[in-house]
């Protein structure tokens, strides 16, 4: 592991980025409003050594399957009351990484401690603090979203009629109210995915863990699990996400980890890693050389693609940066044929960190599986 700073990077991920964009020194307090709420504590820029405040801590962590290593030495630190994502594609082991924190499964080496607990020697108290909301939703199909919540409560033991109350008021929470008594097996993704969560919450969990939760959702519903996330956090919670999805982590994480055949190849604050990621810009198409050349004077760190007469503009896609690209074309008179905006996703991360797309990453798991 080398250090940058701020950023964890794997050896060979390292050499790549000092070949890329230089990370500018930025503090871990930097916290740029990504996911829109206040900033939970602030920590100092030098945290080494384990940290009173870590909710989940893991070091060297490793699993396999008969010969394939599937967890190769993960280190992990999730401080309390943030989100963390675990940012991979399919078959990169962020399941088996939940699996292993979540004392489902035993890994073969490392240790790691959940809610201050040890995944192996405490594994009761571990699994009392947590809550898990698995890649496939656990409700039962055969009763009502209200039943399903209801054995929950039974399954802890409230007393008296204070099981009643939960139970009503996580159905208001997650807007199931009117879908209550309908047998869960006719409720949408969506719904499955809130009743599941809705259950996890009952035992009132400090830590919860969200297996891709967002997963084959339509976009609508992502963004009502997204405000959940956020609630939840706002109420003091630790959660530890895995998505396939960049947008997802970029959305709710204050430290994202970048999952690849086992490793973590760069962890960081979304700004952070953007920053090492050379994807996002504005690309210009001009009808003519010399519109192209012009644009390519006035606006700065662009690249120019004599050929196609197309013109790459660096850019976060945000309203403002988009708009100061076209005053200044404005500005200058130029025309321009074609305007589009390039945001990166999960594969120019994959690129940029591991040389290698995520898709690609995936098909050779698959082969390695076979
Ligand atoms: N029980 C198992 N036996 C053998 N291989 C497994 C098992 N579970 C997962 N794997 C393999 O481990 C790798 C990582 O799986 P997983 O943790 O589910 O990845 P992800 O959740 O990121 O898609 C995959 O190649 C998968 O095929
Ligand atoms: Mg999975």
């Amino acid at each position: 592991m080398g250090f940058y700073p701020g950023v964890l990077i794997a050896a060979d991920a390292q050499a790549r980025l000092d070949r890329m964009v230089a990370v500018g020194p930025v503090g871990w307090a930097v916290s740029g409003g990504v996911s829109g709420r206040g900033q939970v504590g602030v920590r100092p820029a030098d945290d080494s050594g384990r940290m009173t405040n870590s909710a989940i801590t893991a070091s060297g962590l490793r699993k396999a399957y008969h010969d394939k290593v599937v967890l190769d030495g993960i280190d992990v630190n999730v401080r309390t009351g943030t989100v963390f994502a675990l940012l991979g594609p399919n078959g990169a082991g962020k399941t088996t990484m939940v699996n292993v924190l979540t004392t489902l499964l035993k890994a073969d080496g490392g240790t790691a401690r959940v809610a201050g607990h040890d995944i192996v020697t405490e594994t009761k108290k571990v699994r009392a603090s947590i809550g898990v909301t698995g890649q496939f939703a656990s409700v039962d199909e055969l009763l009502s979203g209200r039943e399903n919540l209801q054995l929950m409560v039974d399954l802890h033991h409230f007393k008296g009629g204070e099981g009643k109350g939960v139970v009503e008021n996580l159905l208001r929470r997650f807007d199931l109210v009117e879908s209550a008594d309908k047998l869960a097996s006719t409720y949408s993704g969506g719904m499955r995915r809130k009743l599941d969560l809705a259950m996890t919450l009952v035992g009132r969990p400090r830590i919860i863990f969200l297996d891709e939760p967002t997963t084959g959702l339509d976009p609508r519903s992502r963004r009502t699990m997204w405000n959940i996330v956020r609630e939840l956090v706002a109420d003091g919670m630790t959660i530890f996400l895995t998505t396939q999805y960049l947008e997802e982590a970029d959305q709710l994480a204050d430290q994202i980890a970048v999952l690849d055949q086992g490793k973590i190849v760069a962890q960081g604050t979304s700004e952070q890693l953007k920053r090492q990621i050379p994807g996002g810009h504005v690309q210009l198409r001009f009808a003519e050389a010399a519109q192209l050349d012009a644009a390519a004077r006035v606006l700065t760190g662009s690249t120019a693609d004599a050929e196609s007469l197309i013109l790459r503009v660096p850019s976060d896609g945000g309203a403002k940066s988009l708009r100061a690209v076209l005053d200044r074309l404005d500005e200058y008179a130029i025309d321009v044929e074609e305007f589009t905006v390039h945001m990166p996703d999960l594969d120019d991360v994959f690129l940029a960190l591991t040389g290698h797309s995520s898709t690609e990453a995936e098909s050779k798991t698959e082969v390695v599986t076979k």
